[in-house]
């Protein structure tokens, strides 16, 4: 597998990062100050009234009964897994499209990952070929909502019902993205976010949110998440520390409040994109009917991918490459056994994938430099 050198362009001294968060943080600075001088001032750091109302407001906006707050994305992953009873001689199947932590999560708990190949239009988990990696170990299912469109929920759900196997949501890049009514997060036995500073709702550091509508699990993972303990000193499960900060719930809880806007400048800049690039011999993202992409990246696909970063970075536009290397390729999964060839369609997309720049304040003026650099690129060959 060839690996891009351009995995990461997402320098902050280009004219057109990748990502700019220093705009949104002008705007919202003063509020953000006030909000973590609160937490300084009661002193009161770990599950307090801030985390707490980040969990009622994430349950209520995703759809789901309960949210438990914990200490990452990643470890939103492999609390559910664990909660869920997943362990050592178990099998879970996942895409091998993804950033590592979905397929990285299995392993912790001591499962096996059982790689699927992707659909090519959506990036997503490909759902006629998971039934053929349905072993009698087989226990979950873990799509991924990757980029912030959903996978198509009703037809894993319903596999998953007739093997009696667990969906856990990979929602890390999906906050308010929906599928035919229902939200990212909502549908399988949990949904995991990330809030990874540089996602749609992003903190100042780590953090990351549950959801489920299942009460047992919901107090599951509570109790694992601190060291199996509900009353202090006392031990019920064996566990970790994997807590939301204070500091963090304060400062998501401020940014909550325009997420819903921002999602919709998303969704505004890759109707732009889709206009401005149609002509081009590009793939563009879809989103299909009932969908709705909340667009945590803007992805194209071509042959000349290498040469048009390059070109994009000339002109001073970030640009990325998520991901250059599918997963069953990774070192550390080489005892799974897995070889070159073995997803053609994960392994194609990943030659062929680049991530425009999309955040709520790119500028229609810096898009359109944007565009009209691509464009230049096709049409100068
Ligand atoms: C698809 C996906 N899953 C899981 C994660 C892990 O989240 P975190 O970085 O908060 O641990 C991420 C974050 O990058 C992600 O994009």
């Amino acid at each position: 597998m060839r690996l891009s050198k351009f995995t990461i362009s997402s320098r902050l001294d280009l004219k057109i990062p990748l990502i700019d968060l220093s705009v949104q943080h002008k705007v919202l600075r003063k509020e953000l100050q006030r909000a973590v001088q609160k937490v300084m001032d009661s002193q009161h750091f770990i599950q307090g009234d801030s985390v707490r109302a980040l969990e009622e407001k994430t349950a209520s906006r995703v759809g789901s009964k309960y949210a438990v707050a914990v200490a990452s994305g990643s470890d939103a992953l492999y609390l559910s897994l664990w909660a869920l009873g997943i362990g050592p001689g178990d099998e879970v199947i996942t895409t091998p499209f993804t950033f590592f932590a979905t397929a990285g999560s299995i392993s912790r708990v001591g499962a096996k990952p059982v790689f699927a190949d992707i659909d090519a239009r959506t990036f997503n988990l490909d759902v006629n070929r998971i039934e053929s990696k349905i072993t009698r170990r087989t226990k979950a299912i873990l799509p991924v909502h990757l980029f912030g469109l959903c996978c198509e929920m009703d037809r894993i759900q319903k596999i998953a019902k007739r093997h009696s196997l667990f969906v856990v949501e990979d929602a890390a890049q999906a906050l308010g993205s929906v599928y035919h009514g229902k939200k990212a997060g909502s549908i399988g036995d949990t949904g995991c976010f990330s809030f990874y500073p540089t996602k749609n709702l992003g903190g100042a550091g780590d953090g990351g949110m549950i959801t489920t509508s299942s009460k047992s699990l919901a107090d599951r993972m509570r109790l694992l998440r601190q060291h199996g303990s509900k009353k202090k000193y006392f031990h019920e499960l064996l566990g970790i520390n994997s807590r939301l900060d204070e500091i963090q719930a304060a400062i998501l809880l401020v940014k909550m409040r325009s997420l819903d806007r921002w999602n919709s400048r998303r969704a505004k800049i890759a109707a732009r994109y889709n206009s401005g690039l149609k002509r081009l011999p590009l793939g563009l993202p879809v989103t299909p009917p009932g969908f709705k992409h909340i667009f945590h990246l803007y992805s194209i696909t071509t042959q000349k991918r290498d040469a048009l970063a390059a070109h994009l970075e000339k002109r001073g536009i970030g640009a990325a490459v998520y991901y250059p290397s599918p997963l069953h390729l990774e070192p550390c999964f080489r005892s799974l056994g897995y070889r070159n060839e073995d997803f053609p369609v994960a392994e194609k997309i990943c030659r062929q994938i680049l991530s425009l720049p999309v955040y709520p304040e790119l500028t229609e003026s810096n898009q359109a430099i944007a565009i009209a650099a691509i464009q230049d690129f096709f049409h100068s060959r």
